[in-house]
């Protein structure tokens, strides 16, 4: 693997692996061993949308692996006074081992790695989180012990997390059903990559996806840059929350995952998102080690 940009890009022996490996860092982690594997590494965080886990998560683990990260805001770079992105990737690559980017468009992230010569990862674009979905897959995997073969039911937008969450889904063996509006689909490229798999099932009826699904996950129905339409999405999207319920259609006892930030009285009631609120955490949690093994995978010597 060279780069995160996307999961459509990656196999699932290398999901799997990203997966194995962040559980063996949590684990050290979690008793001190240490996993200085990036020492002298430095790692770029160019942010143009706001964040709070994935920039906190990414510096703590640059620290954690022995590196630094800098965070890198929009509105410092020269990016956001229009340096085009091909030169700022031959430049950071000459001073970076690598460069987690948040944006707006996928195709600028493809830039960077085409362009640049060190890692990119896709910390968030309109298209897709593939961190955020490597961290969800860890947390799913970690309270069934396995992925194939469990039920993962999405409800909402045809978002990034949507579109990562089908791919990782589908890739890892899960069974992944999605209920969003008929206006508001997943990206074509991943229906295209979904359609015709017998364990993808995609409704504009909630409780049906919901049905016997072991995990369900939602995100919130305006995403960051579509701030303009929240009035419309708000009705488009009314009849798409994750409540009660919903839930008594899916598995008794059944998970619910959320990215963050949540939205209450919007995507997820209160009382479902405080009765699921550990997994939850522990889902945000997740992304460090998750992120932490990409790192180590991309930019570092497992063996140190
Ligand atoms: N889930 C997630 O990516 O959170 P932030 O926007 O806070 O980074
Ligand atoms: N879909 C959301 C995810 C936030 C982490 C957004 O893009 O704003």
């Amino acid at each position: 693997m060279k780069h995160l940009l996307k999961l459509l890009d990656c196999s699932t022996e290398e999901i799997i692996g990203l997966l194995d490996l962040a559980d063996q860092l949590k684990y050290e982690k979690k008793h001190n061993i240490s996993h200085r594997h990036l020492e002298g590494k430095s790692l770029g965080m160019i942010f143009q949308k706001s964040s709070t886990r994935t920039r906190v998560s990414f510096e703590t683990g640059m620290y954690q692996l022995g590196g630094q990260a800098l965070f890198l805001s929009n509105r410092d770079l020269q990016i956001g006074r229009g340096e085009p992105v091909q030169d700022t990737a031959r430049v950071l690559s000459r001073y970076l081992d690598g460069i987690m980017i948040r944006t707006y468009e996928q195709k600028e992230v493809e830039d960077l790695a085409n362009y640049g010569t060190i890692p990119i990862i896709n910390g968030l674009t309109d298209f897709c989180h593939p961190c955020q979905v490597l961290a969800d897959l860890m947390t799913i995997r970690e309270k069934f012990a396995v992925l194939e073969g469990i039920k993962m039911c999405y409800i909402g937008d045809g978002n990034n997390m949507a579109n990562s969450l089908i791919v990782g889904g589908l890739k890892t063996g899960m069974k992944v059903s999605v209920a969003t509006p008929e206006g508001y689909r997943p990206h074509a490229d991943v229906m295209a990559f979904a359609e015709g798999n017998p364990d993808f099932f995609i409704t504009d009826d909630p409780m049906k996806a919901a049905e016997n699904a072991d995990v369900v996950i939602t995100d919130t129905w305006a995403s960051m840059g579509m701030e303009a339409e929240k009035e419309v999405r708000m009705k488009a999207f009314k009849g798409y929350q994750v409540n009660d319920e919903l839930l008594a259609a899916a598995k008794l006892g059944c998970m619910v995952q959320h990215c963050l930030p949540a939205y209450r009285g919007q995507e997820i009631t209160t009382k479902v998102f405080e009765a699921h609120a550990d997994e939850i955490f522990e889902e945000a949690e997740n992304r460090l080690h998750a992120q932490k093994a990409v790192m180590v995978t991309l930019m570092g010597n497992q063996d140190a």
